[in-house]
């Protein structure tokens, strides 16, 4: 039986699933890990975790599918994260992830540097916390005999892909949001990484998403059960994955997701740029093709820290009843009314990029009363991050980016009071894949691309992704929503300065 594999390299964990070349999902695994942050606003991952986690799946999903031959390997993975490698291809210090906002003062060592137009232009992004090249900056300010030692620099996926291949390579989804390249004409920028002063060779090959960047070596072979020489595309950034696996592959469609970080994303036949930064421009996972995207930082990350820290009653009983504690918390969710008895939340744990780009800004409970339980506190975030999404859309719509033929995915879009919330407040109908393979799928996808089984991606997608079931707005709730979601807008612009103040406190 031939199969596609695809492995996510995630946030709260690496899912790895193979698939049939009919887009059926055969066998699937998911390793979870850590975050560590050791600071406020610090986010750190450690590779070899992510390594363990890819590795016991394929390991997993080889036992599950006796005899399966996988003809192609797809990798998706969080965006922007830094992996530092020494000549000897050894990790030379923690990740520092997509969510890290330490990097403020290299931003502006950029705009100093380059030029902030200049870099719109070139990377089609302007400076950002979360992107990679300020990370760079910062190593090679705060730790430069760590800089000194470094032989590599690769994205998350690009790491499993190293431990897979022995190759250094890369695709331009997931390097876009490095800002090191030039977007509009998709390959390394030499006026970025001159100017930046990163030397030019600690980068990895670039490629195409769909493109074959190398074969399973015989030492893969002999840590995960994969025959050696099977080829491993270049794959794609998490939610460039995302919209192969959901069919978001042509001017006019859009995403949401929902995973640690929520995002709304439109593909564009051209680069389109939001001058004002609340939103990015990345190369999309299709040749010729762009992507408008937003970042809510903190979105399923919200979620898992009330649960985490407050919901800690659903957890036990999740526990012993065997129940996941989200589906308990969402039951507590759909018991509160619209606008959470008159709570509001916003989602800025670890900062915001879209469309506030603000290392310094903080989640706020707002309003918050004696009356409230934990059933207000859990619909305030669900409905915090909702807003983040439609003040998001609101980008989209103000740019002329079609955002209304709307999918809904990631981890949240289980949630049927998370999606209808989205449909009631985008005011359009809002559906789901009929697979909720995702990322996964969408790297299996471009594997079966760049493998041959597929004539491209479109049209596999054609093939493969059918929608799922669609939930239409409610006029009436959307109205209800209206007065909260104003109040919500005007918060983050109250207390813009007071954030700055707060972070300012030594
Ligand atoms: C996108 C982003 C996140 C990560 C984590 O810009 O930073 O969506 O990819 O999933």
């Amino acid at each position: 039986m031939k199969t596609l594999l695809g492995i996510d390299v995630g946030t709260s964990g690496t899912k790895t699933a193979l698939f049939g070349l009919d887009g059926a999902l055969i066998a699937s695994h998911t390793d979870e890990y850590p975050m560590a942050q050791p600071q406020n606003g610090w986010a750190e991952q450690d590779p070899a975790d992510w390594w363990r986690a890819a590795a016991n799946g394929i390991r997993a999903v080889l036992a599950e599918a006796d005899g399966a031959e996988v003809a192609g390997i797809g990798l998706s993975g969080q965006m922007h994260g830094l992996v530092m490698l020494g000549k000897d291809g050894g990790v030379l210090r923690p990740s520092i992830i997509w969510c890290d906002q330490r990097t403020e003062a290299e931003t502006e060592d950029m705009d100093r540097l380059v030029g902030r137009q200049r870099i719109i232009e070139i990377t089609a992004n302007a400076p950002m916390t979360g992107f990679t090249a300020a990370k760079i900056l910062w190593v090679k300010k705060h730790e430069p005999e760590i800089y000194e030692k470094c032989a590599h620099i690769l994205l998350p996926k690009d790491y499993i892909r190293y431990k897979l291949t022995g190759e250094f390579a890369t695709e331009v989804s997931d390097a876009s949001g490095m800002q090191l390249m030039d977007v509009p004409k998709r390959g390394w920028s030499a006026e970025m990484t001159g100017k930046l002063g990163i030397d030019r060779a600690l980068l990895a090959k670039m490629h195409e998403s769909q493109d074959v960047t190398g074969v399973t070596s015989s030492l893969c072979a002999r840590l995960t059960g994969l025959a050696a020489g099977i080829p491993v595309v270049g794959g794609a950034g998490d939610n460039p994955a995302a919209a192969v696996g959901t069919g978001v592959v042509a001017q006019g469609r859009a995403f949401t997701t929902i995973g640690s970080s929520a995002v709304v994303y439109a593909v564009s036949d051209e680069v389109r740029i939001d001058l004002k930064g609340r939103v990015h421009a990345l190369c999309a996972s299709v040749p010729g093709k762009w992507t408008v995207m937003s970042c809510t930082q903190g979105a399923g990350l919200s979620l898992q820290w009330l649960r985490n820290n407050v919901c800690t009653e659903e957890t036990r009983e999740g526990e012993a009843v065997g129940l996941d504690p989200y589906i308990l918390m969402d039951r507590l969710a759909e018991a509160a009314p619209i606008g959470a008895g008159r709570l509001l939340f916003l989602p800025y744990l670890m900062g915001e990029r879209s469309p506030h780009p603000d290392p310094d800004c903080r989640g706020v409970f707002f309003g918050l009363s004696g009356v409230h339980k934990r059933a207000n506190l859990v619909r305030a975030v669900m409905e915090g991050v909702a807003f983040s999404q439609l003040e998001c859309v609101e980008v989209f719509r103000e740019m002329g980016v079609p955002a209304n033929d709307m999918v809904i995915t990631g981890g949240g879009a289980k949630s049927r009071l998370w999606r209808q919330m989205l449909a009631d407040l985008y005011g359009c109908p809002v559906s789901v894949p009929a697979s909720d393979g995702g990322a996964a799928l969408g790297a299996a996808i471009l594997a079966g691309a760049g493998a041959g089984v597929f004539g491209g991606i479109e049209e596999a997608c054609g093939q493969l992704v059918g929608k799922g079931g669609t939930l239409a707005p409610d006029a009436g709730r959307g109205k209800a929503y209206a007065p909260y979601f104003e109040l919500y807008k005007k918060l983050y612009l109250s207390l813009k300065d007071d954030f700055k103040a707060l972070g300012g406190i030594a």
